[in-house]
This record gives C-alpha cells, structure tokens and sequence, in this order.
C-alpha cells in the first residue's frame, strides 16, 4: 500500500468519499459539504485528502483521510490545520499520523514553516506528533468560526471572507435553541486549546 496526499481540487473525483468519511465523524446534509468542499482551490482554504493506493495490478484508490488548510492571519509563514480526520474504520492503524506527516510535508513544500491547530480532546495524539501547546492566533478557519460559536472558552476568530460557508453551517445546526437535553453533550466549561509544530 502507498498513501498520497491529494489537494481535492485537482482530484474532484474524490469528492463523495471525501463527504462520506467527513460526514462518518460530524454528520452534516451531504449538499452543505458539497458547498464547502467545492470552495477548495490552491489558495487557502483547501482541502487535502488521503488515500491508499493498493500495490497489486488494480492500483485501487482509496480515500482514508482528510484535512483542511486555512489561513494564519498576520502570520504569513504559517498555516491552520483543520477538519483533521481518518475513516472510521480505519482507525487506529498509524493512518492519523501518517495524514498529520504528509500534511506537514505538504506546508513544508509549500513554504510555511510552522502549523497551527485548536483542539478540545486530542492533544494527547498530537503531543505524541511534537506538538507543543501555544497562545490562541487567529485564523479564517471555518472550523474554529463554527467551534466559537457552539462551544464557550474558544478565543473569538476575525471576520473571515468564508464567512457565507460558516453561516451556512451555523444555521443547518441550530435552527432552534438547543433543547436542554442536547446541550447536556457540550460542557460549557469545555476549552480548546491550541498547538503548534515548527516545520
Ligand atoms: C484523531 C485521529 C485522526 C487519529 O487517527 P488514528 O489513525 O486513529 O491515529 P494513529 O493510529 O495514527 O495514532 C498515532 C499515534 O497517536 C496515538 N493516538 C491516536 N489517537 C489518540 C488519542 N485520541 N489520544 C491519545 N493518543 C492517540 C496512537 O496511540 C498512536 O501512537 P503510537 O504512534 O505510539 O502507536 C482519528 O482518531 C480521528 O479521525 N478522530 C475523529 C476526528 C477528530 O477528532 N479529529 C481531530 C480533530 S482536532
């Protein structure tokens, strides 16, 4: 097996296993991620994707991961990763690692020289990638928009110009106020905390 990391707007046949695998983790209707996925081009934000190319005479491609890249305000250097994700099913089998490497490749060759990311529960798995927790920087990350707004403790983004997307996003999940029972699974007290990696 060989894995690659394509940037989805060369490779817009991957766009439904694409959705599939986003979607397995944080369901959302298949035509706001077609709205979001679709706004990927080589200016940031883009979405990379990961496969897996079998090794035998079929070469069959598969999509097993997925990350977004978007913009580092005032740190042209930088870059934000988001949506970061593996398929389900795949899990725990070095795939996650092997994505968070490629990507970091990925910025390294196209000249930024450190990554930024928030997380609420996975800093464990990116401490163990050398990731170091950093003062919150603000970013047009459309995950970190649609976070603030769900969850407190966040620091509060900049205006961005995807802001169409987030909006989109916001009004999907939450036509109404949150019944108590819904907002029991998000801890008011629930804080993200930010990483960095020097490339
Ligand atoms: C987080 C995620 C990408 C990890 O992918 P994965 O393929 O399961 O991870 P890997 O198998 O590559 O694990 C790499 C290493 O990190 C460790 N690790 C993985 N998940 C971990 C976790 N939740 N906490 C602590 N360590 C973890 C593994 O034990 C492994 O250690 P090793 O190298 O010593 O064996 C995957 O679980 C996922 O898609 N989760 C849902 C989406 C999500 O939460 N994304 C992160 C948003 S910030």
């Amino acid at each position: 097996m060989s894995f690659h990391l394509r940037p989805l707007h060369e490779r817009r046949d991957l766009t439904d296993e694409c959705i599939r695998v986003i979607n397995n983790e944080w369901p959302r209707s298949k035509a706001l991620r077609l709205h979001s996925l679709e706004k990927s081009c080589s200016t940031l934000p883009y979405s990379l994707v990961m496969t897996e190319v079998s090794q035998n005479e079929e070469k069959k491609e598969q999509v097993v991961g997925y990350c977004r890249f978007a913009k580092v305000i005032s740190q042209k250097n930088s870059v934000l990763i988001e949506t970061v994700v593996v398929d389900k099913e795949r899990r725990g089998q070095g795939l996650g690692k092997k994505l968070i490497e490629l990507a970091e490749n990925y910025a390294k060759v196209s000249g930024y020289d450190a990554i930024y990311l928030s997380t609420y529960d996975m800093m464990k798995f990116y401490e163990h990638l050398g990731y170091q927790y950093c003062e919150p920087v603000h970013t047009f990350g459309a995950q970190m928009l649609e976070n603030s707004a769900v969850l407190s403790g966040t620091n509060t983004p900049l205006p961005c110009d995807n802001l169409d997307e987030t909006f989109d996003e916001m009004k999907e999940e939450s036509p109404v106020p949150p019944s108590p029972s819904s907002s029991a699974d998000i801890s008011p007290t629930l804080v993200m905390f930010w990483m960095t990696k020097k490339l």
